[in-house]
């Protein structure tokens, strides 16, 4: 059974619906929450992310012996190549949440920021390799926040470029803003959006609210 509810509006776009989910945010969104707590809770939310998110990864069939007898077991497609993409910085607070439940992935980093004045994405970092097989390869593109849409479109822009097929590209984030999902979802249909939230709006700087506020500054207690 999937934790995932669809949203009607939009193709391809799931909420995480689980109480202990909701408590986590809770935690987050809560202006007085220490850093180690608030780092700590997002991992918390991180893993039971990708534990869904990774719910359409190819699967075969494997015989495996036990000590009593043969049986078969669905286990993940070794020739599946899985790359987790943390957007730096905020990013970073979800990439080790995705490697426990992900151990084998590969992990290639993109750092953008966001112009605090214009709200536009810049990149300072992408040493992102061509992909040799991308119909078996799919990246989850971690960020905790997605609120223009600006940075996760031009992510998806630099993923795009490497030779990655849009439709292996999962985007997942702690929350989410309307205008930032009707973004993405212009820019890149085929991209999956996996969030635990998606509030109201943005405010007149671009926040997301009720949000949580800057989810980097946050994590890293700048
Ligand atoms: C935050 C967040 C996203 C971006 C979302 O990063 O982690 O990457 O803003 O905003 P957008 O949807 O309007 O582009 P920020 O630019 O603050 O950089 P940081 O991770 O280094 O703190
Ligand atoms: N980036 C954040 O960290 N928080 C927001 O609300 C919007 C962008």
């Amino acid at each position: 059974m999937t934790l995932l509810t669809p949203i009607d509006t939009y193709t391809d776009v799931f909420l995480l619906n689980h109480p202990l989910v909701s408590d986590s945010l809770s935690v987050l969104r809560d202006k007085d929450t220490p850093c180690p707590v608030f780092r700590q809770e997002t991992q918390r939310i991180g893993e039971y992310l990708m534990i869904e998110a990774t719910r359409s990864l190819p699967t075969i069939e494997k015989v495996v012996e036990t000590p009593l007898e043969s049986t078969s077991q669905t286990v993940l497609d070794p020739h599946h190549h899985v790359v987790i993409c943390p957007i730096l910085r905020a990013g970073l607070g979800l990439s080790d949440s995705a490697q426990r439940i992900l151990p084998k992935a590969t992990v290639h980093h993109i750092g953008l920021f966001r112009d605090e004045e214009t709200l536009q994405p810049v990149t300072y970092y992408n040493k992102m390799p061509q992909v040799s097989n991308p119909q078996q390869t799919t990246t989850f593109l971690v960020d905790p926040m997605l609120a223009t849409g600006g940075s996760a479109v031009a992510a998806v822009d630099c993923l795009k470029e490497t030779g990655m097929i849009a439709s292996n590209i999962v985007f997942v984030c702690l929350i989410s803003a309307p205008e930032g999902i009707n973004t993405l979802k212009e820019a890149h249909p085929e991209v999956r959006i996996v969030t635990a939230a998606i509030d109201r709006q943005l405010n007149e700087v671009g926040y997301i609210v009720p949000g949580l506020g800057d989810a980097g500054d946050r994590i890293f207690a700048t």
